[in-house]
């Protein structure tokens, strides 16, 4: 990043040592009291602060001083010694003089000479691993979508969003907007963290009644704030211009937890017909909790549910709610409970459950017994998945594409996250029981630039197919056929020339699809676990993680969610992930792979019997 940051590097100001203790840059003077506190005054500033960043530092606070109690300092992890990235740090708009205070960075650290001002800042990729199809950050750290919502033909989606580092921290509301769920455009973040705490995930309605009052068709948000003094608490904001820049209500919080509960966020709000109210589910502890409202404003408490369901003792994060046909049909709607849990996924960390039933209004009552577990994504990096609202009869999801045991650590600089492919829900039936589906959306589609064809192949044995695509550059979909007839194992490596593969296989004995990515290629990064909460989450703080075992692994799903015989499995590889969605998304499985080549080959594979593999299409995919 460096090399194309050079403009706002070194030499582009005059240094002058005016103190021991005191050095001028240009319009930028910088006093040292102490290691505590530096005092930046910039003359004539431009636009942005250029912050020099070192990932292994320690957060120092960084504050535009306008002496307003709503001076708002970020957490930066300035650099000691020398700088890994810049992040920008909007200071002026048009102003003589600003001052910029700045806490607990030592005065020898090495940020200080390596300061600027400028009035851009250069966005273009330097991550070797960024994705190119997949929605990211330009830069920064990213978890949770949050606040999805259709509306005049734009798809929003909004994500939890450090501007300032590739770390967790400082949580904003990203933004970014498509016409198509296939291409993004970034927009500026459009909530910032405040003094009543982080922005955490949330949802966002189109209100179509007015019932908040800002005007009909306001996108009306909800969040949580999260905070060491004010714990987390549910607030709300209004948007008058197409879910670009909100405005926060005056009287926030709009809820508190009854009983003091720590963990208690992620309001998702959305209208229900029957009771013509609003309702909002917030996850609280290891429970999700149903309220009402006319207004948006006041909510009333009805029921709870989760305690004791699926995998267990997990916390409940990020809900959704949601109805759907069972088999498409529209006299059989059931509603589903996604919940988030996190750690709690079946290859460990943060994974994606849904459970299945009816709801009167009140309470939601699952189908299911409460040790019943149903998985939206088999994969590890499948997280926080939650759906837009306001887009009539389809359903469609996005899933955080990381895992909080290695989210923080993962080999990447610029931006860290990535989101997977929006996936449309539907609910199918097997064997007498519901589940639900997660495909990808028709229009990814529009991705594929050119597609090769293969001749049926009947196989007990292997075959390679070499240059999958031209010109590849990592970005690619292979769709096929199998039928393992009377194959013990049959699938293929998805390969580069240096022997770094992935291997997908159905694994007829334990009636499997395996995705196994432990020789894809990096497996072992980052050193400990990074808590990625600062405040209120002690819980985090205390998780050890041993990243080697953690990443390198194989993650699997049950084959009897299919009809059987032949199955139709869709591939999506972009630089860094793999997505697999088999019959039309009965398995989804999404996993994070760090390749130091690209893919290029495909060895296809039986074991132990033939294996037909039929309709084989690889598509080269680009925006
Ligand atoms: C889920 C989550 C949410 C929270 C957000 C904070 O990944 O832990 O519960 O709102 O991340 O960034």
């Amino acid at each position: 990043m460096k090399n194309n940051l050079s403009k706002f590097g070194l030499g582009i100001l005059a240094v002058t040592t005016i103190a021991a203790c005191q050095q001028q840059k240009s319009n930028i003077n910088i006093e040292h009291y102490g290691d505590t506190l530096t005092v930046l005054k910039i003359t004539n500033p431009e636009k942005y602060l250029i912050l020099p960043v070192q990932e292994s530092c320690n957060e120092g606070k960084v504050m535009l001083y306008t002496g307003n109690p709503a001076d708002m300092a970020m957490d930066v992890r300035l650099a000691i010694d020398s700088t890994d990235y810049y992040v920008p740090f909007k200071i002026s708009e048009g102003t003589d003089e600003v001052i910029v205070k700045v806490r607990n960075v030592p005065a020898d650290a090495f940020c200080w000479k390596d300061l600027n001002v400028s009035d851009t800042f250069e966005v273009k990729n330097t991550d070797y691993y960024r994705p190119l199809y997949h929605h990211t950050p330009l830069y920064g750290w990213m978890n949770d979508a949050n606040g999805l919502v259709y509306k005049d033909g734009e798809y929003h989606l909004y994500f939890q969003y450090n501007p300032y580092g590739s770390k967790w921290g400082n949580m904003h509301w990203g933004h970014s907007v498509s016409k198509d769920l296939v291409h993004w455009e970034h927009l500026a973040p459009a909530i910032a963290r405040d003094t009543l705490g982080h922005i955490f995930s949330g949802s966002t309605v189109v209100d179509k009644f007015n019932s908040a009052g800002y005007g009909k068709d306001a996108i009306i948000a909800f969040y949580t704030s999260a905070s060491d003094e004010h714990g987390q608490i549910q607030c709300m904001a209004y948007s008058l211009d197409n879910g670009r820049t909100y405005t926060k209500y005056e009287k926030n919080p709009i809820l508190t937890p009854f009983d003091g509960l720590k963990d208690f966020r992620d309001p998702k709000v959305f209208w229900y017909e029957p009771s013509q109210k609003w309702y909002m589910i917030v996850s609280a502890d290891k429970n999700m909790r149903f309220y009402s409202s006319e207004n948006l404003k006041d909510w009333t408490y009805l029921s709870q549910f989760g305690e004791g369901y699926g995998v267990q003792p997990n916390q409940f994060e990020c809900p959704d709610f949601i109805q759907l046909p069972v088999d498409g049909d529209k006299n059989n709607m059931k509603w589903v409970m996604i919940v988030n849990i996190n750690p709690g996924c079946m290859f460990g960390g943060s994974a994606t459950e849904y459970f299945i039933g009816e709801f009167d209004g009140k309470e939601f009552k699952c189908d299911n017994d409460k040790q019943v577990s149903k998985w939206l994504d088999f994969g590890k990096d499948h997280y926080a998945t939650v759906c837009f609202s306001n887009t009539g009869d389809r359903i469609i999801a996005v899933p955080w594409m990381s895992n909080w045991q290695y989210a923080n650590v993962t080999p990447i600089r610029q931006h860290r996250g990535a989101n997977a492919l929006p996936r449309e829900l539907s609910l199918y039936t097997k064997d007498g029981e519901i589940y639900m589906a997660a495909n990808a959306v028709k229009e990814t589609e529009a991705l594929r630039k050119e597609t090769k064809s293969f001749d049926n192949i009947s196989l007990n044995g292997e075959k390679v197919v070499n240059d999958i695509v031209s010109n590849n550059e990592g970005a690619f979909e292979i769709e096929m056929d199998i039928t393992p007839n009377n194959a013990q194992t049959a699938g293929f490596d998805i390969m580069n020339s240096k022997g770094e593969k992935v291997k997908i296989y159905l694994d007829m004995q334990s009636k499997r699809i395996i995705m196994d990515r432990t020789e894809s290629g990096l497996t072992e990064f980052g050193e400990k676990a990074e808590p990625h909460f600062k405040e209120n989450h002690d819980r985090r703080k205390t998780e050890s993680v041993n990243y080697i075992n953690d990443f390198a692994l194989g993650t699997w799903a049950p084959l009897s969610l299919c009809e059987g015989k032949t199955y139709h499995l869709d591939i999506f590889v972009d630089k860094c992930s793999v997505e697999i969605f088999v019959d039309g998304g009965r398995i989804a499985m999404t996993n994070l792979v760090f390749p130091t080549e690209v893919y290029n080959s495909l060895r296809l594979y039986s074991e132990g019997g033939e294996a037909e593999f039929t309709n084989v299409n690889i598509h080269k995919l680009g925006l």
